[in-house]
């Protein structure tokens, strides 16, 4: 068995049953928009063993469950691709794109070197907005017994890690806080023309939310209309 067939098979095993948004069909998304966009992208020389691990590997530990720790998975990917006898430099790059993938709050850079990163970051954006991603936010709200939406809760721009993964905001509120900026952040064509459309849809479900709530005059609903083309 090769060394991504091998890792479907563990992660697949790893993650049976997680409800929390990040499951297999997460991780089963992130693969195939990932390999959809190494596709249109087409530029030559890009490793599909890189792009293919890096996606089926990003998420199998996240810092979220494990105390705010940012080192776990990586270090967990490295494990497995070193039991896997995969060289040293394959797994010194999927690692890198897994360490630097996460979004990390409003003002906090979070830049993608290589070709393969940008386009695994992109795939991994594109689940988080859109209907999929208005569906995960919910699940993930839930997961954590967060409100959906309370006005005298505002947003906040976090300007660093530390701070955003402390934030206890209500799920309408992480639209404003990441969701509806992924598509500015966007490294790639393809990636950006379907992050656009994906966009337009949580824009529609918003006000449709804000006028069912009868709060059309909250400062969320204000903010949205900045995001109105
Ligand atoms: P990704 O897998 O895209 O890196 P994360 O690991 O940050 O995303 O989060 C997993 C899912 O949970 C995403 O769809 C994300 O938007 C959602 N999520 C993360 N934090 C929150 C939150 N505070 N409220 C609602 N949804 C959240
Ligand atoms: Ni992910």
């Amino acid at each position: 068995m090769d060394v991504v067939a091998a890792t479907v098979n563990f992660v697949q095993n790893k993650f049976s049953g997680e409800a929390s948004g990040h499951d297999w069909a997460h991780i089963r998304r992130v693969y195939e928009t990932s390999l959809r966009l190494l596709e249109q992208e087409d530029r030559p020389g890009t490793s599909r063993k890189v792009v293919e691990l890096a996606a089926l590997l990003h998420d199998l530990v996240d810092w979220k469950f494990n105390d705010g720790d940012d080192h776990a998975g990586p270090e967990a990917a490295e494990d497995w691709l070193t039991s896997q006898h995969e060289d040293p430099e394959t797994i010194h790059h999927v690692c890198r794109i897994i360490r630097r993938i996460s979004f990390k709050g409003a003002g906090v850079p979070t830049p993608m070197e290589t070709e393969e990163g940008k386009i695994v970051q992109d795939a991994d954006r594109l689940d988080a907005i859109g209907a999929i991603g208005i569906a995960r936010a919910f699940a993930y709200g839930g997961f954590k017994k967060r409100e959906m939406f309370n006005p005298d809760i505002l947003p906040e721009m976090h300007e660093t890690a530390s701070r955003y993964k402390v934030s206890q905001s209500t799920t309408i509120n992480h639209f404003f806080e990441k969701l509806l900026l992924l598509k500015d952040r966007m490294n790639t064509r393809s990636g950006k023309k379907e992050a656009e459309k994906r966009q337009q849809m949580m824009i529609k479900f918003l006000q449709q939310f804000f006028t069912e709530c009868h709060e059309e005059s909250s400062s969320q609903a204000r903010e949205l209309r900045k995001f109105e083309m």
